[in-house]
């Protein structure tokens, strides 16, 4: 009995614990304190962007020694990794998405966020001209405003490759409205066939899917999808559900090249069992409103129909980005992305340090690429500004006869020291993909080598760590909810 009872004070103090933290982070977010205001005397920082690389930066930024200015045409973050569990309702919107302000409301100095697009960077007299892109329009609706330092993570863009019909007729999976759109274009595919008297032909054309793009948007896509068709579709929609057909169409040998053989292996025999056709080698020519046109391994071109097409073909550069490109012919000339040092200092860009998908390095366009680069300026930021004000010292010691030689030196050891800023550097934590079934893979460095793993206990660690990496409390709590929720209700068929 006295084991007992101790066993249920622990669990009881557990909770109120538990419940007292979640508490305490819940208000103390909710309550930011007074921020100082913005200081003449502080260099300004302007932040394009409020993606991965932007956000990391805006968590780490020292305020107390810049102005901080972010623009973003969204004023959110949107942590993407989950991003197709909302395109089939496994997920709700805005539970993956956290408001810029809830981090810039946090810093000690007041941090300047405006919704808007940027439309232009000026090198040359270190200025950003930004516009609203919004329905509401004020009194103002464009603005140029100057930088000390720019920091320009604006991202990328759908890579189309110019094929007609792509922008006209596809749906994409890159930023929010796309994902809502997917899903309620799904539903209407759906609705659609079932409409009385519908024609067998036309049956299969709306129920048939189409992925473009073996990568991991298009394979996390296409196991989304199927988890749909299995745990919902069938139950709501039984007549339909065996009609659904998925087709993943890739141009290469294989589908997600970057990871192991073993795990491509894994993926192609699950997406086997699931019923999920993979075409590779197969190359989409021209999409038509109802068909898409497809070159096989043999070259030969075949007209498919199709209900939904989701374009997840790669990135590409913005026109933003292109325009500051051609702004430095000489030294940016690669169509992939800006050129930038080993310090993400941008080429022939005074004071603009480039990050993330806009860039052309030799990382992938990731997301643990672009937040640890955010991280990394945030840090050199730093150093950068306690440098000028050693300096500052240093000046005015040498300046002042009352000066002793130990207090110049000291000064000049710490100069020293933070000057040595370090080239940034990568670590990879691993590449993780969803690819439905409750299953996940997962290339994982491990000792000094690599750890390939698939399966169920893959899955359950693809959910832990995406739920342990995001923003805040607030969307911890609504993800797990919402999984809880698709467990004991299913996924909601109604179409918006
Ligand atoms: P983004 O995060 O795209 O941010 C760009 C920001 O710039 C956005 O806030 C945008 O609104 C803003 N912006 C755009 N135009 C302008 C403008 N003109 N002016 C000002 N601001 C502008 N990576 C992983 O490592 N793991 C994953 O599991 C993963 N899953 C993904 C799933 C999906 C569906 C997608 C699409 C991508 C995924 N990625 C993943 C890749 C990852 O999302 C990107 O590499 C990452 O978002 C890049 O960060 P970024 O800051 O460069 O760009
Ligand atoms: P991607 O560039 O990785 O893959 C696009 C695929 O489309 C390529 O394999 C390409 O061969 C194929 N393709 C291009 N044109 C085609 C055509 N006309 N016909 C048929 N196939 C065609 O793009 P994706 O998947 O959007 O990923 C972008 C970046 O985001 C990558 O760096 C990726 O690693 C990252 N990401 C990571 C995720 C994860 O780690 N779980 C999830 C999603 C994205």
């Amino acid at each position: 009995r006295s084991f007992l009872q101790t066993v249920g004070r622990v669990t009881l103090g557990a909770i109120v614990l538990s419940g007292g933290a979640f508490f305490y982070v819940t208000q103390r977010d909710r309550h930011p304190g007074q921020q100082a205001a913005h200081d003449a005397s502080k260099k300004t920082v302007v932040v394009l962007g409020s993606g991965w690389a932007a956000t990391s930066l805006l968590k780490k930024i020292d305020t107390d020694y810049y102005n901080v200015v972010v623009i973003s045409p969204h004023n959110y973050f949107l942590f993407t990794p989950l991003l197709p569990s909302v395109s089939v309702g496994t997920l709700e919107p805005r539970s993956i998405i956290q408001p810029t302000r809830y981090i810039t409301r946090h810093k000690k100095r007041r941090v300047e966020v405006y919704e808007g697009e940027a439309k232009s960077v000026d090198v040359e007299n270190k200025t950003v001209t930004f516009a609203d892109n919004s329905d509401i329009k004020g009194a103002v609706s464009a603005t140029t405003i100057p930088y000390d330092y720019l920091v320009y993570a604006v991202g990328a863009e759908n890579q189309t490759f110019g094929i007609p019909g792509v922008r006209e007729h596809t749906c994409f999976l890159k930023e929010l409205p796309d994902a809502e759109k997917l899903r309620t274009r799904l539903m209407d595919c759906v609705e659609t066939a079932a409409f009385k008297g519908q024609e067998d032909a036309e049956i299969d054309r709306l129920m048939h899917i189409m992925v473009v793009g073996g990568g991991p948007t298009g394979v996390e896509f296409a196991g989304e999808l199927h988890d749909f068709l299995v745990d919902d579709l069938q139950s709501w929609y039984p007549e339909l559900a065996n009609r659904l057909k998925i087709s993943l169409i890739e141009a290469l040998p294989n589908v997600l090249p970057v990871f192991s053989k073993q795990l491509i292996q894994y993926t192609e025999s699950t997406f086997k069992a699931n019923k999920i056709d993979i075409l590779t080698r197969t190359m989409v020519r021209e999409v038509k409103e109802k068909t898409v046109v497809v070159q096989d391994e043999n070259k030969q071109l075949k007209e498919i129909p199709y209900g939904m097409l989701v374009w997840a073909a790669g990135n590409t550069s913005r026109q933003i980005t292109r325009d500051l490109m051609a702004q430095l012919p000489d030294v940016q000339n690669q169509r992939r992305g800006l050129l930038v040092d080993e310090y993400l200092r941008l080429l022939g860009g005074d004071g603009v340090f480039a990050l993330g998908d806009c860039t052309a390095t030799s990382y992938a366009p990731t997301a643990q690429v672009a937040s640890q680069q955010g991280a990394y300026i945030a840090r050199a930021l730093e150093q950068m500004a306690k440098k000028e004000q050693l300096e500052e010292t240093l000046h005015s010691l040498r300046a002042s006869s009352n000066s002793k030689p130990e207090e110049i030196e000291a000064v000049v050891k710490q100069i020293n020291k933070v000057s040595k800023i370090k080239p940034f550097h990568y670590s990879h934590q691993g590449s993780l993909a969803y690819i439905g079934s409750e299953k996940a893979v997962a290339d994982l460095p491990f000792f000094n080598g690599n750890l390939a793993t698939g399966g169920m206990a893959t899955f359950l660690f693809w959910r832990s760590a995406y739920i342990s990496n995001l923003l805040s409390a607030r969307n911890r709590f609504l993800v797990l909810n919402d999984w809880m929720k698709v467990k004991l209700f299913g996924r909601d068929v109604s179409r918006e």
